[in-house]
């Protein structure tokens, strides 16, 4: 029985361990099969990620490219913005050159000229625009004297404020002709012979002849005197004519006639308050100083 048993026992046990072996070749098989392919797939996963990690500086190398070529392209659009800009401040500096051009050669440019023994007005020059000046400003209501007519505002203003300081001033001469000039200067040698010369101009070299000269005195004086100097109205002209851009040609010890304190000339505002700025008269600068204020005569 013992025998038979052990036997039995034996056979069972050779049979189950046969069947662990094979059990076992068996799950190792399996596993050898899943370790392979998880080793395929190990292997295709790191192509893959190579591929990708390849994917990746194609990108970036692609971004960099893209990134120099918008720098490339700012930096042209804003050479291109910088040569606009310069095109238009060119082009408004040419429409700036036009305009002067424009504005000088619509400028009578015998208005600043030196006249006064140095310069010549023809027999034929007349100013561009005259216009009658208002009795109430003349010494003798009922004359009938012109002066420029671009000039004519700056001079009532001068007078209107003036008066409103109770500086009374009063015009004995504005315009005079050619012609007027003849018989002024042929009345004057008459009484004075050659002494004449040293308060009359000859035609042609008179600036009463521009239309922009006015000759003053007071209702007291009621003609033309060095006297005038004394009197609140030269005072006055001193201190404020500039501000309404007229200026005394002939002060004391000019080199061209007499003292005149009654003769004023317009050279317009900013000539008249650079030359008191200086303390200059209008005959102390070149002709090629006095012409840069051409273009600005008449501004206010
Ligand atoms: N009295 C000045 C000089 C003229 O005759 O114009
Ligand atoms: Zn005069």
């Amino acid at each position: 029985m013992i025998v038979i048993f052990i036997v039995l026992l034996t056979i069972g046990g050779f049979g189950c361990g046969t069947f662990f072996y094979f059990d076992s070749m068996e799950k190792n098989k399996l596993l050898e099969e899943e370790v392979s392919l998880l080793n395929r797939t190990l292997i295709h996963t790191k192509e893959l990620l190579f591929r990708l990690q390849t994917n990746n500086v194609d990108l970036t190398d692609m971004l960099e490219g893209e990134r120099n070529t918008n720098q490339d392209l700012s930096k042209n659009l804003q050479v291109e913005q910088e040569k606009n800009t310069m095109f238009q401040s060119q082009i408004q500096n040419i429409s700036g050159v036009v305009g002067t051009l424009q504005k000088l050669s619509q400028t009578d440019e015998e208005l600043l000229k030196k006249y006064s023994k140095v310069y010549f007005l023809s027999e034929n020059y007349i100013p561009s625009k005259l216009s009658r000046i208002d009795g109430q400003y003349l010494l003798n209501s009922s004359a009938e004297l012109y002066f420029h007519g671009d000039v004519l505002p700056f001079l009532s203003v001068m007078i209107s404020e003036a008066k409103s300081s109770n500086v009374d001033l009063k015009i004995v001469s504005a315009y005079r002709s050619f012609d007027d000039q003849i018989s002024v200067k042929t009345g004057y040698k008459t009484l004075y012979g050659s002494g004449a010369n040293q308060f009359s101009a000859d035609q042609g070299y008179s600036e009463h002849q521009l239309g922009t000269t006015i000759d003053f005195t007071n209702p007291t004086l009621k003609k033309l005197v060095t006297d005038f100097e004394n009197k609140p109205e030269y005072k006055w002209l001193t201190e404020n004519a500039y501000r309404y851009g007229f200026v005394l040609s002939y002060p004391k010890g000019n080199s061209y006639y007499q003292y005149e304190p009654w003769h004023w000339r317009f050279v317009g505002i900013s000539l008249a308050k650079k030359l008191r700025d200086e303390k200059k008269n209008f005959y102390d600068l070149t002709q090629r100083e006095i012409d840069a204020y051409l273009i600005s005569v008449f501004d206010r």
